[in-house]
């Protein structure tokens, strides 16, 4: 079965006209319920901060009050970091062919492989973008039958950006286990351990000839514990902040953390995940590189035994991720 690629449709939309599928009614249009001329500045953290406990404030503070931050100074390369967005704008723009060859397979129920978004929203509505889903780490769980061979060093560059942001992820589970009142190793390890998926996503969102009338990926909070994200420097990501969409302020060399819902529920709602969206722009190409760090499938997660007692009863149900996931996608309460 063929599937019509966003980017081939964006091709053939150079009049302004889009297929209908794409229009958002008024309450979700962009241009009519962003909050014009402030871009939200979210926390910026400085992650080589010598001062332990100014970081560690810094970074549970942000995860309570907002769910969302950025840190500069992470300690990945620049360089690690243009190679990565590199190869992977290099595979958007292989002939389309070249990209179906690792296009998700029709009815398989991972998320691995290029892809755009196949069922519509509950409003019947399509966002304005195509994606790629591969496993990065544990190797065990890897499949390089949905890693790109075009460009030959994709493999090489993405396997060195996870390792190094394996490391930026650690921190953050040790810094925010501490910010729990637990010990610095009990977070990651009730979240999976070394068991924990780190699932790249790449985004690309063509050009658009009405970016005020489209979504690229419509407000969601991510499922992850953790989202780590790289963006190229086109602006694109908006927060929900008090009711109201803002633009969030793009910063350089930056990494864009989301708390997603694991990590609200095995903090039992002390860390907040932070609801998101993303708009297009009309000349120019957003593309954009979160890691989920979530939880293997079968793992148990509900709120930390160690933070719920009689004054603080449990918030969330204990459940299987598989089991989360498959409700959320298929909009079943919780
Ligand atoms: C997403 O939330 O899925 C995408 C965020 C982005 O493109 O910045
Ligand atoms: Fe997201």
């Amino acid at each position: 079965m063929e599937v019509l690629r966003v980017q081939t449709i964006a091709h053939q939309s150079k009049e302004a006209t889009i297929p209908s599928m794409f229009l958002r009614s008024e309450t979700e249009q962009p241009g009519t319920t962003t909050v014009q001329g402030v871009k939200l500045e979210v926390p910026i953290i400085d992650f080589s901060n010598e001062d332990k406990a100014k970081l560690q404030h810094e970074i549970v503070e942000a995860s309570k009050e907002w769910g969302m931050f950025q840190i500069v100074n992470h300690d990945i390369p620049n360089d690690v970091i243009k190679k990565l967005q590199s190869v992977g704008k290099e595979f958007f723009e292989l002939p389309q062919e070249e990209k179906e060859v690792i296009a998700k397979p029709v009815g398989s129920d991972s998320m691995e492989g290029y892809g755009t978004k196949l069922q519509k929203e509950v409003n019947g509505k399509k966002g304005w973008v195509d994606h790629l889903f591969h496993i990065i780490w544990p190797t065990s769980s890897i499949n390089y039958r949905f890693w790109p061979n075009k460009p030959a060093s994709y493999r090489e560059v993405n396997e060195e950006y996870g390792k190094c942001l394996r490391v930026v992820a650690d921190k953050l589970f040790r810094t925010m286990s501490i910010g729990l009142g637990l010990e610095e190793h009990e977070l990651k390890e009730a979240a999976g351990g070394d068991n924990l998926i780190h699932m790249l996503k790449i985004n690309y969102y063509p050009p658009c000839p009405c970016p005020d009338l489209v979504l690229g990926v419509p407000p969601h909070t991510d499922m992850s514990f953790l989202t780590l994200l790289v963006p190229n420097d086109v602006q694109g990501l908006q927060a929900s902040r008090h009711g109201q969409w803002y633009d969030v302020k793009y910063v350089p060399n930056a990494l864009v953390i989301h708390v997603g819902d694991q990590m609200e529920i095995v903090s039992n709602g002390k860390y907040k995940a932070v609801l998101h969206r993303t708009t297009v722009n009309k000349d120019e190409t957003r593309m954009s590189w979160p890691v989920f760090i979530e939880p293997p499938p079968e793992q148990e997660v509900g709120p930390h035994p160690k933070l719920v007692n009689v004054e603080n009863p449990p918030k969330f149900k204990t459940k299987k991720y598989k089991d989360y996931a498959y409700c959320k996608l298929n909009k079943i309460p919780q």
